[in-house]
């Protein structure tokens, strides 16, 4: 695993940007794993500069979304659709038809989890996968005690997860409590992942993921045995990793 540590959040965000323009300039159809949540707005902000100074072009590149909440409808403010046409997509030249988001409204859920999959596997996998990590070690929504092995499917919610997410609704009882993910397994598909982290909420998780032995009560531990991982931390976020360990 390789580690980035930055001095705060806006380099952390220029360097995530640098990697994934340098992926496009070196592969035009680049396949990319996306993530939602706050830590990768700036990455997609340093993105959009970018593109907006003509130094990349979407219109071959095809995404992948980790995960989207069941119930919402892909315009409702909060779904992850939602998210990610607002502060990418609709501001880059990527064909709409190319960006892929789990359909949290599917009747049948099980099914819409294995045509993601399936998904993946056509467009896929991805060349490199952006990833946040939630305080309790989850990736996408993967919660603990998730399968190493997992495909995508529908989870439930931990309090916690769901209480950090609050923040972006109205009231608790309309922040969701299922959403459809990419698997742990699922993740590990992709040839590259970066994950980021930062502030000092995130310095627990960070430190467990640097010193902590694999193990399915901490998600993120099961990148140790992915062979091409980086993460870009800020200094907050590194706080708790020293060089005794
Ligand atoms: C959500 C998302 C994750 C994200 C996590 C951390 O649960 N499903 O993909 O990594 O939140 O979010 P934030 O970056 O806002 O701390």
């Amino acid at each position: 695993m390789e580690v980035i540590v930055t001095n705060n959040y806006e380099e952390l965000s220029r360097k995530a940007a640098e990697i994934i323009d340098s992926q496009l300039k070196k592969e035009p159809a680049s396949v990319l794993g996306l993530a939602t949540g706050s830590t990768p707005l700036g990455t997609y902000k340093e993105l959009v500069k970018s593109y907006e100074k003509g130094q990349t072009d979407y219109s071959g590149v095809s995404t992948l979304n980790l995960d989207e909440y069941v119930g919402l409808s892909p315009d409702h403010h909060q779904s992850y659709r939602c998210f990610m046409d607002k502060h990418f997509f609709d501001l880059i030249n990527i064909p709409k038809e190319n960006t892929y988001v789990p359909d949290g409204r599917a009747e049948d859920l099980a099914e819409e989890s294995s045509r993601y999959e399936q998904i993946i596997d056509e467009i896929g996998p991805p060349d490199l996968q952006l990833l946040g990590i939630g305080e309790n070690g989850h990736i996408g929504f993967n919660e603990p005690g998730t399968s190493f092995e997992s495909g995508t499917h529908v989870v439930e919610l931990t309090p916690s997860t769901r209480q950090a997410n609050a923040r972006f609704f109205d009231t608790m009882e309309e922040v969701p409590t299922y959403a459809v993910t990419m698997g742990i397994h699922s993740i590990h598909k992709s040839k590259r992942i970066i994950l980021l982290a930062s502030g000092k909420h995130k310095a627990e998780a960070i430190r467990q993921l640097i010193y902590g032995e694999e193990d399915e009560q901490f998600p993120a531990s099961s990148l140790k045995r992915h062979p091409d991982l980086t993460l870009i931390v800020d200094q907050e976020a590194y706080a708790l990793v020293n060089e005794k360990g």
